[in-house]
């Protein structure tokens, strides 16, 4: 049994918590008196990203952020971060995450994020820390039987390299409790995430062309970019456009703290999904983002993009049962969010 602790004597190492839903994360920690270590490579994030957390948090809760600039597959790095910090509980979001990529660097992927974990486990269990969070993906439900999908609903092959480490992963910290009971592994299945801290001052900062819906809308509403492509009309769903569950970043961020106080002394393996329930169709996205922003946005009709599912969104009743958690923002408010940050950082962190 992990033993019981309060936030305020609780360290939690976060892996890549420079990135997009890591600094949102890290947010909703240190507003929760936890005490926080941040390892990330910086190779998809910005230093800056910490002067924006310190002014959403104040001098106090910041205080209890401390930040190393590692790759976590670095293990002397790492372990030297264990031997100073003896951190209780982890939270595992460092990885590569652009599905498209993973498909022509199938080799770099299973090599960074399934590399990078075992190196992390591996270190915590020398280091007596037993407790994880890992950052899963809807990915591994593949093309859904029937719908919403709960935590029971298979598990179906992915369809990329990507989605095979989220797969893997959750075998691997799976096959770990197995072995040594004592471990305490939570998986969080994301949906869609999207939106931006309410402040203005965090949000999503893809690099070059983005892969994602909403990234992509947001720099089509800020002219960057000429039109959306939609990839596909013909689907079955009542507008014919894929259907997803988005889920504010604000609203997963808080998942996770949720999650930290549900597994505080216990041990086991427990999967949650982290959702809305309620699937929105792409040009539904679009027209609420129009709404935020004050202006049309243009789009047009492509062919469907490789791999896609029609439609997926979650029952996240399990999330709610036991951890108490739910979402508590709507479509409306992650578009206004992640235009108020679009447009206030046009080009991200560096702006
Ligand atoms: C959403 C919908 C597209 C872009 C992916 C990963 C998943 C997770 C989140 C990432 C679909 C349509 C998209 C565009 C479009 N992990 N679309 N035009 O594919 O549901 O999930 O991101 O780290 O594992 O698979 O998200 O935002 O790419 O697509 O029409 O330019 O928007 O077809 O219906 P997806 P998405």
């Amino acid at each position: 049994m992990s033993e019981k602790i309060a936030p305020a004597d609780t360290c939690v190492l976060v892996t890549g918590g420079a990135g997009f839903i890591g600094s949102h994360t890290v947010v909703e920690l240190l507003s929760g008196g936890y005490k926080v270590v941040v390892v990330d490579d910086l190779s998809n994030a910005s230093r800056k990203v910490f002067d924006r957390i310190k002014t959403i948090v104040g001098d106090d809760a910041a205080a209890n952020l401390t930040f190393y600039e590692a790759d976590v597959n670095d293990r002397p790095a790492l372990t030297k971060i264990f031997d100073e910090h003896h951190p209780d509980r982890v939270i595992h979001f460092a990885g590569f995450k652009a599905v498209g990529e993973s498909v022509s660097k199938p080799i770099e992927y299973y090599s960074n994020n399934i590399g990078n974990t075992l190196t992390l486990v591996d270190v915590m269990r020398e280091h007596g820390c037993k407790s994880i969070i890992f950052s899963s993906s809807a990915t591994v439900y593949g093309d859904p039987d029937s719908l919403p999908l709960t935590e029971e609903s298979p598990k179906k092959m992915a369809t990329n390299p990507y989605g095979w480490t989220k797969w893997m992963i959750e075998q691997i910290l799976t096959d770990l409790h197995t072995a040594d009971p004592e471990w305490n592994v939570v998986l969080l299945r994301y949906f869609n995430p999207i939106g931006a801290h309410p402040s203005g001052l965090m949000g999503e900062d893809p690099k070059g062309i983005p892969n994602n819906l909403v990234p992509y809308v947001a720099q089509t509403a800020i002219g960057k970019r000429d039109a959306v492509h939609v990839f596909g009309n013909d689907y079955d769903t009542p507008d014919g456009t894929g259907v997803r569950d988005y889920i504010h970043v604000v609203d997963l961020a808080t998942g996770h703290v949720a999650a930290l106080a549900w597994m505080n002394g216990r041990q086991g393996v427990e999967i949650f999904n982290l959702g809305t329930g309620t699937g929105t169709s792409v040009l539904q996205i679009i027209e609420a983002f129009s709404k935020a922003c004050g202006h049309e946005i243009p789009y047009v009709i492509e062919a469907r993009r490789p791999g896609d599912v029609t439609a997926n969104y979650a029952d996240c009743s399990k999330a709610r049962d036991l951890m108490g958690w739910e979402a508590k923002f709507n479509i409306e408010d992650m578009c206004r969010d992640s235009w108020n940050w679009q447009s206030h950082n046009p080009n991200g962190y560096e702006g």
